[in-house]
């Protein structure tokens, strides 16, 4: 664990943000960093009650972590405010004074958009905030009045805890095959959302990171146009008990089976240490909340094998349902 890099395997949507919970109160996490923007949202169960985060880090399940906004992220100041009164973490919850602003007029440019349009984005308008940054015109957390009280030097926060052992995830999102520079372009969203980049959005040398836990669904989904190999019918899908709605836009996830050879790839480029994989409960009912590997179905525990055997990479944690305890955990 101490430094840890979390990001997704496919398309995104894997379940980080359940996998985050679980980690950040089993492994009482002491600093968790969000990349990245207000497009992905990371769905978290607590005590009940459901939460999409935008913008707060899925750390924030556990009441002592430190929760940061990298640098490299871009920030959403009405999302931003919102979720950290819904999830009362004003008194430890810092942005970085770097990090980028998005605006009501990137979400305008990103929807009149007919190329984006064509592509699917979410229209929260990343890619034209992320162009903007790129031409040096972007406005940065420092210049925001209301993000005052939260400013931070992130890297510092961060290289200074791993420099202390402290426990650090760096929660990535979307998933590899949505990065700009590894996935299926054009239908990719605005930045590389590879481990390395996360990394990078935090400002976290390679040589500090201890793993690469990468998320992986049991089954694959996609939002948006672009490629998804061995797409299956919504009919299907809904048979199949793979049919989900985004969490943030509410859009139809489109669905197919699991890909070893994409996992194999996902694991290359993402230099996986270890893999979570998510939902297993979808393809195979019976395992529903189970928390013991060996009493797992023989099926479902193939299942799991292959996944090693394909991709060289042990499945140390296994989701079984959407309580963030709804795990079964292989780790030593
Ligand atoms: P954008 O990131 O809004 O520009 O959208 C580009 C592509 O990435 C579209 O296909 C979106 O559906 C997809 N996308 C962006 N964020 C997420 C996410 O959090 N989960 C899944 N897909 C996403
Ligand atoms: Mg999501």
């Amino acid at each position: 664990m101490p430094c840890t890099v979390i990001v997704g395997g496919f398309w995104g949507d894997e379940g980080k943000g359940k996998i985050i919970s679980y980690l950040a109160l089993k492994d009482k996490v002491d600093f968790c960093v969000r990349t990245g923007s207000v497009n992905a949202a990371h769905t978290i169960w607590h005590q009940g009650k459901r939460y999409a985060l935008h913008m707060v880090p899925g750390g924030f399940v556990n009441e002592n972590c430190r929760l940061l906004i990298a640098s490299g992220a871009n920030v959403h100041v009405g999302q931003f405010l919102k979720e950290v009164e819904e999830t009362n973490v004003k008194k430890r919850i810092g942005v970085d004074n770097q990090a980028s602003i998005i605006e009501e007029k990137h979400s305008t440019q990103d929807k009149t958009n007919a190329h984006l349009k064509g592509i699917g984005t979410t229209g929260w308008g990343v890619g034209p905030a992320i162009e903007e940054r790129v031409r040096r015109t972007a406005r940065l957390a420092r210049d925001v009045p209301e993000l005052k009280p939260y400013l931070a030097d992130v890297s510092a926060e961060i290289n200074e805890g791993i420099k202390m052992k402290k426990t650090v995830l760096l929660e990535g999102t979307q998933g590899v095959f949505l990065s700009l520079f590894h996935g299926t372009y054009p239908y990719v969203t605005g930045r590389d959302t590879s481990a390395s980049a996360v990394c990078s959005e935090v400002g976290v040398g390679p040589t500090s990171i201890d793993d690469v836990l990468l998320v992986l669904k049991s089954f694959m989904t996609r939002v948006g146009a672009g490629p998804l190999p061995g797409e299956i019918t919504k009919e299907e899908a809904m048979k199949r008990g793979w049919f989900e709605t985004a969490s943030g836009t509410g859009r139809d996830r489109r669905a197919a089976p699991f890909s070893f050879e994409l996992a194999k790839r996902s694991v290359m480029i993402n230099g996986a240490t270890e893999i979570a994989l998510t939902k297993l409960d979808a393809i195979f009912p019976e395992v529903k909340g189970a928390r013991n590997f060996e009493k797992l179905p023989e099926e479902a525990k193939q299942f799991v094998v292959k996944v090693e055997k394909e991709t060289g990479i042990r499945v140390n944690l296994i989701g079984t349902g959407p309580d963030a305890f709804d795990v079964t955990d292989r780790r030593k």
